[in-house]
Order: structure tokens, then sequence, then C-alpha cells
């Protein structure tokens, strides 16, 4: 039986995560912060979780650990948003503290909103299931419920409630982890869990469902990792969008393939159509989610007016010993609107982001050759769209964008016509570590225009890429002193380009009643 003592101190983890971030995450400037996007309001930030309209305003929690800014026994932070761009902080919402969640903590997971007027998180818990014979620790994973009102969240009794004992054979109860949740139309509950073949050591994304939410079963195996993806997939999430099956994961230990798919941890996007004699999901096409660096663990949500909206971690597992200088490491990518065609998923930052442009500058037909900077176009903080083309009586054989330049520093886009590649790089940016820098892309519908949409903000660029059919998303340390923006071409190019500069709104800290 749980001793009064015992309770005290479980339930204190939550009151001193609480009490810390309330403490500390004040001496944290706003100028040392991304300005729209979501960054850890103390510490150490990974995956997005729980990322769901409720009660008039969407939350997106994250994967937490307070008090380092390097990964540790994982807690919940929590935020929320009126148009998912200005977020106000709200206190860590869970805490490490239950027998199946005292190990490595409250791990990744989604949440819903009940017709009965709550909120429902559902996530993994992680305990220490003892030693192995070469003295490292096992961990065993499985799946729990909180209930709360948008800020407060307890622990459901009857955790956890789904657990190894319902896995199919051969599955690993250390590697189940990352449930994805939602209601289906008929008032029913269903998720989506990855799970590791341990004889194959290959990710299996399973399905269970569940009438109340509360009581759960196993309903089959939605995709399987064929060996070409990786090993375990991380972070699932499907649904369906323009007829089409979607699945998003994120697969550790990928090996490159031609510049699809880059080493290490990726990210995989599945389209294709349920089967509906097994409930399988039968892919018609798969590719990578995002080009760029800094990308990984991907959730959605589904809008009130029916947009299903991305978000993920703008980090990588394969980056992050950038984290050693800051009192917090992690942020959020821009929320992105999705769609389907042609087997792709397309991307494009959330109509939101429009209300935040002020200051326009544009040119039309700039012809040029060499190097251009152009009155008005440079900033940190900036939604610009270009269109670059040869001009008529020249080929051209590059074109290159810097920016986040000076003091020395800068980053920068190249894009080569004859290979249709673009590629981005960071080695100069004011990296201190030896992390990866450069990345590089196939234009697929490039038609002899590239058309690019770069959005800035402080510590990071995602570019989209034609109608979103590409996207890179890269972070940057440089100090946003370095401000200056330079074109290049070898040969000649035509440009057209419309840069406005994006508001400081700030994270405002609301008060938590701790
Ligand atoms: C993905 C991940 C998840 C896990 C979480 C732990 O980045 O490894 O699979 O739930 O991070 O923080």
């Amino acid at each position: 039986m749980t001793s009064h003592c015992d309770r005290a101190s479980k339930s204190s983890r939550l009151e001193q995560a609480r009490e810390y971030e309330e403490r500390f995450s004040g001496n944290i400037r706003q100028d040392e912060r991304p300005v729209f996007h979501l960054p850890a309001r103390i510490g150490w930030m990974n995956d997005p979780n729980g990322f769901s309209f409720y009660g008039g305003r969407y939350h997106l929690f994250y994967q937490y650990y307070p008090y380092d800014s390097k990964w540790g026994r994982m807690h919940w932070g929590h935020a929320a948003s009126d148009d998912m761009l200005h977020w106000d902080f709200l206190p860590c919402a869970l805490a490490p503290g239950e027998d199946y969640d005292n190990g490595l903590g409250c791990f990744s997971g989604s949440a819903v909103a009940l017709p009965d007027g709550r909120h429902m998180l559902m996530y993994t818990g992680v305990s220490d299931a003892g030693q192995r014979e070469d003295g490292t620790r096992t961990q065993h994973q499985v799946q729990c419920l909180a209930f709360g009102d948008g800020v407060d969240y307890e622990k459901y009794a009857g955790n956890p409630v789904i657990d190894g004992s319902q896995l199919p054979e051969g599955l690993s109860t250390e590697h189940f982890r990352d449930p994805k949740l939602w209601q289906e139309d008929d008032g029913t509950y269903a998720c989506v869990i990855g799970a590791l073949d341990k004889e194959a050591n290959l990710g299996r994304i399973l399905r269970f469902t569940s009438q109340d939410g509360l009581a759960w079963s196993f309903a089959g195996i939605l995709a399987e990792n064929d060996g070409s993806t990786g090993a375990m997939w991380e972070c699932p999430d499907t649904f369906e969008l323009d007829g089409k099956q979607v699945l998003l994961v994120s697969p550790q230990d990928m090996i490159a393939e031609g510049n699809e798919f880059m080493s290490g941890n990726g990210t995989l996007c599945l389209v294709g159509h349920i089967d509906e004699r097994t409930g399988a999901l039968v892919p018609e096409t798969r590719h990578a989610i995002d080009y760029g660096i800094d990308f990984y663990a991907t959730q959605t949500l589904l809008a009130p007016d029916g947009r299903r909206i991305m978000v993920a971690w703008m980090q990588n597992w394969d980056t992050i010993s950038m984290a050693d200088h800051k009192s917090w490491f992690g942020m959020m990518t821009l929320p992105r609107e999705l769609s389907v065609r042609d087997g792709r998923l397309y991307q494009r930052p959330i109509r939101e982001l429009d209300a935040l442009r002020h200051d326009r500058v544009a040119y039309e037909g700039i012809k040029f050759g060499g190097e251009l900077a152009l009155e008005g176009i440079s900033g940190r903080m900036a939604d610009i769209q270009l269109t670059v083309r040869r001009a008529d009586d020249e080929p051209y054989q590059e074109f290159a964008m810097w920016f986040a330049e000076g003091d020395g520093f800068h980053s920068s886009l190249r894009f080569s016509p004859d290979e249709q590649i673009l590629k981005i790089n960071r080695k100069h940016s004011g990296l201190r570590r030896a992390v990866v820098y450069h990345r590089k892309c196939d234009v697929t519908n490039y038609d002899g225009t590239l058309r690019l949409r770069v959005i800035l903000d402080r510590f990071s660029v995602e570019v989209f890429v034609g109608d979103g059919e590409q996207t890179l998303s890269m972070t940057i340390p440089t100090n946003p002193s370095a401000d200056a923006i330079t074109f290049f071409a070898e040969g000649k190019v035509v440009m057209d380009i419309e840069k406005y500069d994006l508001s400081d709104v700030g994270v405002v800290p609301v008060e938590s009643d701790c």
C-alpha cells in the first residue's frame, strides 16, 4: 500500500519542478530566445507531446528536464497558445514518481479533449527493470493516462493501461513507446505505439483500440519496418489526408540513401491506403519528412477548422552536443499545415504567421551575376520569399543566399540548376562542436524556376521549397546581430524577392499557482 509519506514525495517531484521553473526561468533573457518558436521554458526540451486543441486553446507539451540543458529523467513541460505562435508557458504537467514511471520518467505521448470536458494525456512510463549480465540497466515501458483541466494533471489510478502482456510475441517491453491517441467519429478511441521486434531489431507500429479510453486492446500491426529505414521507429502518428493514409515515424539508426535519407536519426513519411482486411497500411510512396539538420519526432493535431498541423522537435539526437552553454536547449519547429499531393507530403507554415508580417520590402526582376546586397533585405526574424530563374541570354551554374551574416559568420543555401540540388550549410555559423553542418536535397518539381520561402527566427531557419514539397530545418548559434543577407550567382540570374519582418512578440510566462 502507498503510505502518506510516499504520496507526498511523489507529488513533491512535480512541485519541485514547478518551483524550479518558476524561480529560474525568468532569468533567461527574452532576446536569448526565439520569438515565435516554442523553446524549453528552462533546461532541456525534446519531442513535442500532447499537441491538441483543448478548452479553446492549442496545447503543446514537451519532453522536459528542467534542471539541466541536457537530457535527464523526463517530465512534461507545457505551453498553450491561441495561434500556435505566441506561447504562454504553463506549469510543468507531469513528473516521474510512480512505480511505472520512476525510472527514466514520463516519455512521449499525446492528448485528446474528452467529451466530459477533461483533457486526457497518454504517455509512456519508463521504470527500471534491473541489471543485464553486462552490467547495463534495462527498462520497462508501459502506456499510462493522466487527466486534467489544462493546467493540473493527475495520473490515472488504473495505470498502466497498456503493458507488455498485450504485446504480440517477440516484441520488446524495453522499446514500446510514444502512443499517439485520437478519438474516432463513433466516439471510441484508438492509438498507435512504436515497438521493437527483438529478433529482427526492427520497428513495428501497433494499433490499440478502446471503447472508453481506459481499457485498451491490441488491434493489429499498422506498419512494419522492412529494414530499409533504420531500426526502431519512434513517435508514430497516422491520419487520413486528401484521400490517403499517412504514417509519420522517426526511425533510429538510419543508413543514408541517396539524398533521400541521411544517416542517424531521421524521419519517414509513408503515404498509402489501409488494407480493409488486415487494417495494415499499404505504403505507395515513402520519403523523408524534412531534409535539414534539426528535425525529429513529429506530432500532428487536427485543428477545429479541419487543418492537419504538424510540429517537430527542431533538433536531432546527433547534434545535441551543442547544448552545453545555455540554460535552455531545444525548440519546436514552426507548426506546419499539411496536405498530400501525388503521394507526397506538402508542408507550409501555418497561415497565422502572416499576421506577424510587417514592413514589406520587395524587388522584382533583378538581374545579376556575382554578389548582390539589396537595401532593406536583412534581418534575423523574417519571412522571405524568392524566385530565381536564368536570365534569357545566359545559363547560370549556381545561386546562393547567405544569411545570419556578420562578424565573420554566415550560413547559406546553395542551388545548382544542373544537379537540381539545394544545399544548406551552417559550417561558419559559430558552431563550437563538430556536429553535422550541411545537408542537401533534390528539388523534385524544378521547372526552371527555383521558389523558396525562408523563415528566420533568431536561432533557426526553415526553408520551404516550391509549394512545400521539401523543407529544410536548421538551428544556428550565430549572434542575432549578424543579420546581413547577400546573394550570389555564378552566371546570371533573374530574382524576385519579397521580405517581411516578423514581429517580436515574445513568450509571456503565465503565473503558476505554486
Ligand atoms: C524520441 C524519444 C522517444 C521517447 C523520448 C524520450 O526523441 O526517444 O522515443 O519517448 O524521446 O525523451
